[in-house]
């Protein structure tokens, strides 16, 4: 890594494209580009590539993009990258879980976290494929057997869950006049069915809301990828909302690389916070990743009770993708 005045933001999004296509890693291309913070953008994907970078490059953001196509281009595509966004993996049709995606996703997770290892040991990971309560734990053991596991690094992005608990706690409250990007819902756990819990006793601006209302919002949040995956009927998950979570994420990463101040967002990360080694929960960014974990802060009995579930579930995912790393 360079010293920080002299960071490029070279950023590699990785995708492993396959049926159906998963429009996310192009929404997130193009997002990155245009995100002025990124210089170099390089596209990686098993087909497609080429068409996507051309299109990509025509943007008039000033950043470089360039395309590779196939694993034998792997290595090229992430040497020298100071930030790896992860999206690859095949997304959910209705009535499945994320977990229902472990056996495809977990080796395009292993073999794009290997290439990692080898090119840009020192980069950030965004790692947004799913299951991510999973995923996380093979990256950091594909890591960890390579001899470059650095915990700070790497970050399972879980930043949807907040766009939208910041998103659904305003709607009912429209007639508050608040503006989504203001409020702030501190969304913990994992990112998955009861592992997302949502804090809804420390939104900001503060707010009490009714234990039917609470029942409601926390339901919808834990839900929110299977209520679009359910709308798009079969024709995949979140794309144009990922991409924006994924974008602001990365985005919070290249700020805190820059060296700016106060850069607090949640994420999936090795942690203490918890018993479990992986727990997601508000995290400070800076110049060499997490720099500080933030606890969960006072949680109300809704919240407690929320917290075990979750824990219990995580426990279960967590031990999974380790195990398909050792095994
Ligand atoms: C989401 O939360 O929308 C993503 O994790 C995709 C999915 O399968 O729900």
């Amino acid at each position: 890594m360079q010293p920080t005045s002299q960071v490029n933001q070279r950023i590699a999004r990785l995708a492993a494209h396959l049926n159906p296509p998963n429009l996310q890693t192009e929404e997130t291309s193009g997002l990155m580009r245009e995100n002025c913070r990124a210089k170099v953008l390089h596209l990686y994907d098993v087909v497609n590539s080429p068409g996507v970078t051309a299109d990509i490059s025509h943007m008039d953001t000033g950043a470089v993009v360039r395309g590779f196509l196939g694993q034998q281009q792997l290595e090229d595509a992430l040497t020298g990258m100071d930030l790896v966004i992860i999206p690859a993996g095949v997304p959910r049709k209705p009535g499945m879980t994320r977990d229902d995606l472990f056996n495809i996703n977990a080796g395009i997770v292993k073999t794009l976290c290997e290439g990692i290892a080898k090119c840009c040991p020192k980069a950030i990971v965004n790692l947004i494929s799913n299951p991510v309560n999973s995923t996380v734990p093979i990256a950091a053991e594909v890591f960890k057997k390579a001899g470059t596991y650095d915990p700070n690094r790497l970050l399972g992005v879980t930043m949807l869950d907040v766009v939208r608990a910041n998103t659904f706690w305003i709607q009912p409250a429209e007639v508050l006049g608040l503006d989504p990007r203001e409020v702030d819902v501190p969304v913990v756990g994992g990112h998955a069915g009861v592992t997302i819990l949502p804090l809804l006793s420390q939104v900001k601006p503060p707010c009490s809301f009714t234990p039917k209302e609470i029942d409601f919002l926390t339901d919808r949040i834990q839900n929110g990828g299977t209520e679009v995956v359910e709308a798009k009927a079969g024709t995949g998950s979140a794309t144009l909302s990922m991409a924006y979570a994924a974008v602001k994420f990365a985005d919070a990463c290249l700020r805190g690389l820059r060296g700016d101040a106060n850069i607090v967002e949640c994420a999936y990360v090795a942690s203490q916070v918890t018993e479990l080694p992986f727990f997601a929960s508000k995290v400070r960014l800076g110049r060499y990743g997490v720099e500080e974990i933030y606890p969960l802060g006072p949680l109300n009995e809704y919240e407690r009770a929320g917290l075990e579930k979750a824990k219990k579930e995580l426990a279960g995912s967590i031990q999974k993708g380790v195990t398909f790393i050792r095994k």
